[in-house]
């Protein structure tokens, strides 16, 4: 017999770590494809507000509004001309301070989007910087000179790409002061200088503006990249066709990454009562995600990490490429940063779709009409059983799909996609083959698969829109079937069924009955090994459960529940009436995308 001391150590979050931001459900809101109120094809705050009680019912607690701030919209808003005013497509300031006091209401709370690696090349700060080399604002971007090479011919301070066109440079020429100044993304987004202190203090004045204005917290875009490495130096070539390279080497948590996340921690966090949630790209370093998340570290409570977003990525090239992938790697993904958390005191964040990344149950299961709606209850089921905080992306709640692989290239709207198609058009020029694989690309990892306008109902343009409007964004196809509506009039579509939207329902209010389990239990992955299915326990000291789920289109016999004993089904994405009739120990079987999550003794 074991003695006590040789017992595992269980791993729950102790009582006095728990917080309301852990158990928070966020539920993120594109704004310009959500709901628009005023017929001009564009969402906009009223129709935020307009869908709260919606947004209750389902059990949201948090929402997260994508950038509704003044912009030319470059890109979609993620370029802000000024950080103190909303964009007359969305409203005005009355609207959100009218929003947030419905959402208060409702015992709910609104986080902003801070994008503060980069502002529009409208800002005042930047026309000022840009206006001359002596201007009181020159410092706070990034200029640097040209280079010239052998031929005399001017190039850019050195080879990193541009992110949201790999096929550019990261550097932008002035003609006027005639030198370049670093825009990452495109060149609408130059990058904020972080080392002047000045530029740090304005940010801290912004998140202060917002947070006096009543809203809870923030999503801080790319907020780790806004240390760069001084010396500016070349990246090591890694993709080949390409004169440009991934520079992340030089950006991604940089040098004073920590030090600036501290200060802002220390000036203004610390002084209210927030939810902060920074994207980090490009890291999968445990030490540096610990540094940012870690409870001791008061930098941000939880991150984005990429990993699962990125599993079909050719490893190390950019994200518009395909790579095949299967249950181990998720699985693999899922193991370290669950025990990454509990094991060193630090928080998840829980999220397979935003505004940047194509509809879940396309991409990570099969979004047919025979399987759409089994994925899209297999992966609710998955993610309301992991621990972290839970994010929702509009839409995924129905289970929506990408676009339509029969959608001309002109239908996408987004800077990234148009880039890359035209990237593949110039470099690829009468290559009917590689036009074929730009398009197929697109279909299935295009941002724009997540921004057409949110189905509501059957009615024309999904009920986004009123019937006479255009929208910005054309309504996916399969809005007749696929829409809130009809799943909200038929919650039981057949006896044993739930909607995709009602199964959502039901599992964030299972989670939060058991938050104990799902948000601060213990976790521990069953057989890494297995290719099709990914399983795991999850437990207190009051309750085990177990998730099973096939991530495969095939009947599969599973034997890998070892020596846990099923007390009860008591979730599955088949027909719940025959749910007792599965196996409770030893061989399960599973068919194609089945999920299951059970009560273990
Ligand atoms: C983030 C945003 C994305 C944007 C980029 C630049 O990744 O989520 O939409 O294009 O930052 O701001
Ligand atoms: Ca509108």
């Amino acid at each position: 017999m074991s003695s006590p001391q040789q017992k595992k150590k269980h791993l729950y979050v102790s009582t006095d770590k728990h917080r309301w931001w852990k158990e928070a459900v966020v539920y993120q809101v594109y704004p310009a494809s959500f709901k628009d109120t005023n017929g001009d094809g564009w969402g906009d705050v009223p129709g935020i507000t307009e869908k709260l009680d919606y947004l209750k019912d389902l059990g949201v607690d948090v929402i997260w509004v994508s950038p509704i701030y003044k912009s030319p919209q470059a890109d979609m808003g993620y370029d802000i001309a000024d950080y103190e005013d909303i964009d007359p497509s969305y409203g005005t300031l009355q609207d959100v301070d009218n929003l947030i006091k419905e959402i208060k209401k409702r015992d709910m709370k609104l986080v902003m989007d801070l994008v503060v690696n980069h502002t529009s090349e409208e800002h005042a700060w930047f026309l000022d910087s840009r206006s001359s080399k002596e201007s009181s604002k020159r410092d706070w971007y990034i200029w640097k000179p040209a280079k010239y090479d052998a031929d005399g011919n001017r190039q850019p301070p050195n080879n990193w790409a541009q992110i949201l066109g790999e096929a550019n440079s990261a550097w932008t020429w002035d003609e006027k002061t005639q030198e370049y100044y670093l825009s990452l993304f495109t060149p609408e987004q130059p990058d904020l200088n972080w080392e002047n202190p000045a530029v740090r203090e304005a940010v801290h004045d912004v998140l202060r503006f917002w947070l006096d204005r009543g809203v809870s917290g923030f999503r801080m875009d790319v907020i780790n990249l806004i240390s760069k490495v001084q010396s500016f130096g070349d990246a090591e070539i890694k993709v080949e066709d390409n004169k440009y390279q991934p520079g992340d080497k030089f950006y991604a948590n940089g040098p004073r990454l920590h030090e600036f996340l501290k200060e802002i921690n220390r000036k203004v966090l610390s002084k209210y009562d927030t939810l902060t949630v920074g994207e980090m790209p490009f890291v999968r370093d445990e030490d540096e995600i610990i540094r940012v998340v870690g409870a001791e570290n008061e930098e941000l409570n939880m991150i984005f990490a990429f990993d699962i977003v990125d599993i079909d990525n050719v490893p190390g090239d950019f994200k518009y490429t395909l790579h095949p992938w299967d249950a181990r790697d998720l699985k693999e993904i899922i193991n370290r940063l669950q025990r990454l958390m509990l094991e060193r005191d630090g928080w998840n964040s829980i999220f397979i779709e935003n505004h940047d990344q194509p509809r879940s149950v396309s991409r990570y299961t099969d979004d047919s009409d025979e399987f759409r709606e089994y994925g899209a209850r297999l992966l609710c089921l998955m993610q309301t059983t992991l621990a972290g905080t839970m994010y929702v992306y509009q839409g995924e709640e129905i289970g929506m799909r990408n676009v339509p692989p029969s959608w001309e290239p002109s239908e996408y709207k987004d800077i990234e996609s148009v880039n890359f198609f035209k990237k593949y058009q110039d470099m690829y020029s009468g290559n009917e083959e590689k036009q074929a694989l730009a398009r197929k690309i697109m279909q299935k990892k295009s941002r724009d698969n997540a921004r057409t306008p949110v189905q509501w109902t059957a009615e024309p343009h999904a009920g986004f829109t009123s019937a006479n409007a255009k929208p910005w964004m054309r309504v996916n196809d399969d809005y007749k079937t696929v829409n809130a509506k009809a799943q909200l009039d038929n919650a039981n579509p057949s006896p044993g069924y739930l909607s995709v939207h009602a199964f959502w329902k039901r599992g964030l209010e299972y989670r939060k009955e058991n938050k104990d389990v799902f948000v601060y239990g213990d976790f521990e992955v069953l057989d890494l090994e297995d290719k099709k299915v990914v399983a795991y326990k999850r437990w207190s000291e009051k309750n085990a459960f177990v998730t099973v789920l096939n991530f495969s289109g095939e009947n599969v016999a599973w034997d890998k529940l070892g020596d846990l004993k099923v007390k009860k089904w008591v979730a599955g994405n088949y027909d719940e009436t025959e749910i007792d009739s599965k196996a409770k120990s030893g061989t399960l079987d599973l068919r194609p995308w089945e999920a299951l999550l059970g009560l273990v003794e």
